[in-house]
């Protein structure tokens, strides 16, 4: 299964007011540029504002340009008339012509090779397109919709795509906001998720489970959540525990939660380095406690220290 019913499943406000203004220009042409991480959705927000347009009993044809061979998009894109060039027995109708009265969808924009980008121009501003070796031009009645991983004005900067193809692509920009800083969206897609790919079991999920899920940064965004969640929900009997979490998840470290706790430490700017350091060791040694269950070896081996110094440090700070 590789999408989930092409459903946005969201409460967040930003996300929603996205929705929101795709659905204002539901009867209009204007291209969209989706913006936004690895697994953030973008392909699914193509889907919706397909599906939402007045054009969706037309096709929706999706270019992955990452996976095309430089040297085939031009001809999988714009077709060809038949000996155009060495090993092009037929005629070929391109992808462009193929999403006529609908919507072409150019996933991974920032790939598009610089080379070409004038003539993606052209086609986009005459609204017709000649297929290699023809000189007929083909009218075309198209949206675009655009999307992108990386920052295109960047691009622009450093010359690798063109301003102008950036203006007339750039109409409807719509930035779809990394998971970790959405996590009002973890619980209801947890819920989605293990209903989608558990319907039977009905998990319940433990609260210092949702604690570590919203503290993960999520570097693979909504696919990797759902990932994460179609394991744990095949294997799980009840309840999810912090136990079944994958070890990254957790947080486990001593030293990655412990920033948190010792925030006032850095944040009070009438203490002295010393105090500062005191302070940081003696949270650290308190958190390693936590951490281990009130175990002092394990907690001294979580810290790199012999048992004897943990010991001695302990007493130092009066933790008993
Ligand atoms: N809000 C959401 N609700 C439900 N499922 C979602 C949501 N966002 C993303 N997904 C799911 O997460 C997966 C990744 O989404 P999608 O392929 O749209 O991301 P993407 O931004 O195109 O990623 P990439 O840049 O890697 O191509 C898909 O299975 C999609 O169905
Ligand atoms: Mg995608």
């Amino acid at each position: 299964m590789n999408s989930s019913n092409n459903y946005i499943v969201t409460q967040n406000r930003v996300v929603l007011d996205l929705l929101s203004q795709i659905e204002k220009t539901s009867n209009s042409d204007c291209s969209v540029l989706l913006i936004g991480e690895t697994g953030v959705g973008k392909e699914l927000f193509a889907e919706f504002i397909h599906r939402t347009s007045n054009r969706n009993n037309f096709p929706l044809v999706k270019v992955a340009l990452s996976t095309l061979p430089a040297d085939l998009i031009e001809s999988e894109l714009f077709g060809h008339e038949k000996g155009a060039f060495t090993g092009s027995m037929n005629e070929k109708k391109g992808l462009f012509e193929a999403s006529d009265k609908g919507t072409i969808f150019l996933d991974d924009i920032d790939d598009f090779p610089l080379n070409l980008q004038s003539k993606l121009l052209r086609v986009l501003e005459s609204k017709e397109i000649k297929r290699i070796g023809s000189q007929n031009s083909i009218p075309l009645d198209i949206r675009l919709i655009t999307a992108s991983k990386l920052d295109l004005q960047q691009l622009v900067a450093q010359e690798k795509f063109r301003i102008d193809l950036f203006f007339r692509i750039n109409v409807l920009p719509i930035v779809i906001p990394p998971l970790r800083d959405r996590i009002d969206d973890i619980p209801i897609l947890v819920d989605y998720f293990l209903n989608f790919y558990e319907p039977e079991k009905r998990i319940e999920v433990s609260d210092a489970v949702w604690e570590s899920l919203k503290n993960y940064p999520w570097p693979g965004n909504v696919r990797e959540l759902r990932n994460i969640i179609q394991r744990i929900a095949l294997f799980a009997n009840g309840k999810i525990t912090i136990d079944n979490l994958p070890s990254e998840i957790r947080g486990d470290s001593p030293f990655k939660n412990f920033m948190k706790t010792c925030g006032h430490c850095f944040e009070n700017k009438n203490m002295k380095f010393e105090q500062v350091m005191v302070c940081v060791e003696k949270h650290l040694l308190e958190h390693a406690l936590t951490s281990s269950d009130g175990n002092r070896t394990v907690a001294a081996r979580m810290l790199g220290l012999s048992l004897s110094t943990f010991r001695d440090k302990l007493r130092r700070h009066n933790i008993v």
